[in-house]
């Protein structure tokens, strides 16, 4: 181990330069007119990983972003760890809200991250946790060497629903045959208590379309007499939950496993300050289902929430319009063992039934995903809590994330096996949002961490 850490210290400053570069490249996989920075961001991977020493480095092309794929095969007898990670970002607006331009990064300290952050769109979901693995990978091929066959899956499309991973995966099974999944694109609870994210929430995603009139009219002159499909879009949705911020769309909880004492007694011990995260958030009091505190309510409780809202006049001034048409885009996290298509139909089902004679309603379905559970008893999860109890010199504890990667339910079905969700990002990295920032120090222990991750996991499959 000294070799390798001694590696990492004289590199480290190279490495945070190295992904400084990889930053400026604007892969916003949303955007079309970002087609080819997507596309550079993924040769610029393949080089940077042709350039630790893998023996086979692909781009492959799919009918929307590349996909690189890269292996070093050490031996038969060893088991296959497949790192996946995601290239692609969000898109950085509003821009006016960055303290600096998103794709010129800077390095900043901030309050939580005292040795400095480095603020970049990207730089924590998910190019800066991706690329920890590169290099902690180049630190491990230039002293200890890999104790475990790797295989490299690193995608363009993640950011818009993974698209065309899914028939890449099926396509390639004998490709991405492997033992284990090792994904860092999720968050610790904090720095200084390392935890490893054992559940993600599923996805289902709506824009509904409220139709009144067949035209803008006067709201003066038909005012009053016509329904207004912006009111009628807004009483819609607020009756989408009761007064206990409970789900009202019939069946959405039928599915739904709740979770067991024990296991809400584990998400109780996480350190958290309710008042601390109202104060980050600027929020007088925070809010959600009745009966659960604010970790649960943000990890395995469902939700319904809008994302935007739109119609009518938004410009300068005041315009008296009573608009044709409303719209909202609305999004439903899910839990296990909620089916993203099932709960698509219980919501387009219930949204059309609720509609007042008035207006036609009509809901198009978005990208989705399924929640996915990964097993805190396993080999793979015991080798993931050695590596980073010995990196952060304490026990991580499990929790359970609130976002979605609908890849991993994938990896499961398709290639059947289990993922883990080793992530290094804090919460509060502001990833989606501006000024997203990743700290150095989680950068660097996420390099330190994940050398020790391969040698434990080869070391407890050789036990078996
Ligand atoms: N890395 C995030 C997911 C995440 C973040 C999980 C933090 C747990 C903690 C991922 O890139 C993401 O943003 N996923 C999308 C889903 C996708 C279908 C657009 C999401 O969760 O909104
Ligand atoms: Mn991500
Ligand atoms: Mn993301």
């Amino acid at each position: 181990m000294g070799a390798l850490n001694e590696f990492i210290d004289q590199h480290f400053d190279r490495f945070v330069e190295e992904l400084i570069e990889l930053l400026r490249i604007p892969s916003i996989s949303a955007d079309p007119a970002y087609k080819e920075d997507v596309r550079r961001t993924a040769i610029a991977i393949e080089a940077g990983i042709k350039k630790i020493g893998f023996s086979q480095v692909e781009v492959h092309e799919t009918a929307g972003h590349p996909i690189v794929f890269a292996q070093e095969h050490v031996d038969d007898k060893l088991p296959t760890v497949l790192v996946y990670g995601h290239y692609d970002v969000q898109p950085p607006d509003p821009l006016e809200l960055w303290n600096s331009p998103p794709f010129e990064p800077v390095i900043q300290k901030t309050k939580i991250h005292p040795d400095g952050a480095i603020f970049a769109r990207g730089a924590c979901d998910d190019k800066g946790q991706m690329y920890m693995h590169i290099k902690a990978l180049e630190a491990m091929l230039a002293t200890t060497g890999l104790p475990c066959n790797v295989k490299l899956l690193i995608e363009g499309e993640e950011e818009v629903g993974s698209d065309h991973l899914e028939g890449f995966i099926a396509a390639n099974k004998e490709l991405l045959a492997c033992d284990v999944v090792l994904v860092s694109d999720t968050s610790m609870i904090a720095n200084d208590v390392p935890s490893i994210t054992c559940g993600l929430r599923g996805l289902s995603y709506v824009e509904v379309e409220v139709t009144g009139p067949n035209r803008d009219l006067h709201s003066g002159v038909y005012g009053g007499a016509v329904a207004n499909p912006i009111n009628i879009l807004a009483e819609m949705i607020s009756s989408l939950r009761d007064e206990n911020n409970y789900i009202t769309i019939p069946g959405f909880y039928d599915d739904v496993d709740e979770v067991s004492e024990d296991d809400r007694a584990r998400i109780g011990e996480i350190p958290f300050s309710l008042e601390a995260y109202q104060d980050d958030l600027k929020i007088g009091a925070a809010e959600g289902e009745a009966g659960y505190s604010t970790l649960e309510r943000a990890s395995i409780r469902p939700t319904l929430d809008v994302n935007g809202i739109w119609g009518g006049y938004t410009g300068e001034g005041a315009k008296t319009v009573l608009p044709s048409k409303a719209y909202a885009k609305i999004s439903m996290r899910l839990v296990p063992h909620q089916d993203p298509d099932a709960i698509t139909k219980l919501f387009t089902d219930h949204f059309q039934s609720i509609a007042p004679e008035s207006v036609t309603v009509s809901v198009k379905p978005h990208h989705g995903g399924k929640p996915a559970v990964t097993p805190t008893d396993s080999i793979e999860y015991r080798a993931a809590e050695m590596a980073m109890e010995e990196a952060f010199e304490k026990k991580p504890l499990p929790a359970r994330g609130g976002g979605s990667i609908p890849i991993v339910s994938l990896f499961e079905d398709l290639l059947n096996v289990k993922t883990v969700l080793m992530g290094f990002g804090l919460d509060s990295d502001d990833i989606h949002s501006p000024n997203e920032h990743f700290g150095l120090f989680n950068f660097e222990k996420g390099i330190r961490t994940i050398p020790l991750f391969h040698q434990h996991y080869a070391s407890l499959k050789k036990a078996t």
